[in-house]
């Protein structure tokens, strides 16, 4: 625009190519002013994202520390204990109008915990799991994650929410023309980590999970065990203080069935808290953990080293 008002004027000058000459050195000049501001500006906004994402990871962090001693421990001003991390109370959520799919749910999950939520085909889980990533607004209650209101909590930080849950599904949701390393960088790039963070960051969440050598394959040429492995890589690199599975070996055989519920135990025994929804009988009655039975949308058992209650059998 500018430079089109420019040659309009120009139209009954005397000396034009000098004119000419002067004022686009000056339009050039300025242009290479504006361009530097610029840049200036976005290397400014850069830093400040790097920072806050550092400041948000470094709290995040001290919110996943082990819990508390006992008798350092405070309530926070919601009323939760710090030690609690997952908090339901009097949950219920209607798809349509009255008719709940879930009705009082009270659930309280501890820092280091580690889950499991069982019921028939049906029962809410998968309903209870999108309520807590905020995918759903419960029609009744209040519902508490990592000190966040979900509940209540702002549109604008229902992304800060989000990355305190890492999520993993029955059908993993990977990334099909990319290999292994992109797709766990892929949720780096997402939180905008520092290339060399990142650099650091997915090799060692590969080697954790058993999968170190297999970097550059893509996911379509793994195992249904192994691209599971590259699910919860992805779910963990940004260093979640809790992980959540609806189904993670729905579509597994028995033996990387074992194998991923041994990766998810190691996981918690690290630190994280494990989340697991799932069918599968055998796996919840050998692994003896806390195991949430809810039935019809109701909570209808909650037992420390619980058994899968299977009425048809
Ligand atoms: N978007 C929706 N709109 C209406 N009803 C829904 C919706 N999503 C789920 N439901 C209903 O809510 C109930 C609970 O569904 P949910 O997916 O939570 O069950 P689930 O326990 O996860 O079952 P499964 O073990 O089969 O995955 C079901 O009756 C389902 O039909
Ligand atoms: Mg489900």
């Amino acid at each position: 625009m500018e430079k089109d008002d420019f040659f309009e004027d120009l139209d009954n000058t005397s000396n034009i190519g000098d004119v000419i000459k002067e004022s686009e050195e000056q339009l050039r000049q300025t242009r290479e002013l504006r361009e530097r501001e610029k840049k200036m500006i976005r290397e400014e906004r850069r830093r400040r994202m790097i920072e806050e994402t550092k400041r948000e990871k470094k709290t995040e962090g001290e919110e996943a520390e082990p819990l508390p001693p006992v008798h350092g421990r405070h309530k926070k001003k919601n009323g939760i204990d710090d030690d609690v991390i997952i908090s339901l109370n009097g949950v219920g959520k209607s798809y349509i109008k009255g008719v709940p799919t879930l009705e009082d749910v009270n659930i309280k999950i501890k820092k280091g915990e580690f889950v499991f939520i069982v019921g028939d085909s049906g029962a809410g889980k998968s309903t209870l799991i999108r309520l807590l990533l905020r995918e759903l607004k419960p029609t009744t209650g209040t519902i508490t994650v990592n000190g966040m209101r979900v509940d209540k909590i702002r549109n604008g930080k229902i992304p800060k929410l989000r990355r305190s849950m890492g999520v993993v599904f029955q059908d993993f949701k990977l990334l099909k023309d990319r290999n292994v390393y992109e797709n766990v960088a892929f949720a780096q790039r997402i939180i905008q980590t520092p290339i060399r963070e990142m650099k650091r960051n997915v090799p060692n969440m590969l080697a954790m999970v058993g999968l170190a050598g297999k970097y550059k394959a893509k996911t379509t040429e793994l195992s249904g065990g192994e691209q599971q492995r590259v699910a919860i890589a992805r779910a963990l690199v940004n260093e979640p203080p809790i992980l959540i599975c609806d189904e993670p070996t729905g579509n597994l055989d028995p033996k990387n069935t074992v194998e991923i519920m041994n990766l998810l135990d190691r996981i918690n025994k690290n630190g994280t808290t494990v989340v697991v929804v799932t069918h599968n009988d055998k796996i919840v009655n050998d692994m003896q953990k806390r195991v949430i039975t809810i039935k019809n949308g109701v909570v209808v058992s909650d037992e420390e080293m619980g058994v899968y209650l299977d009425e048809d059998n």
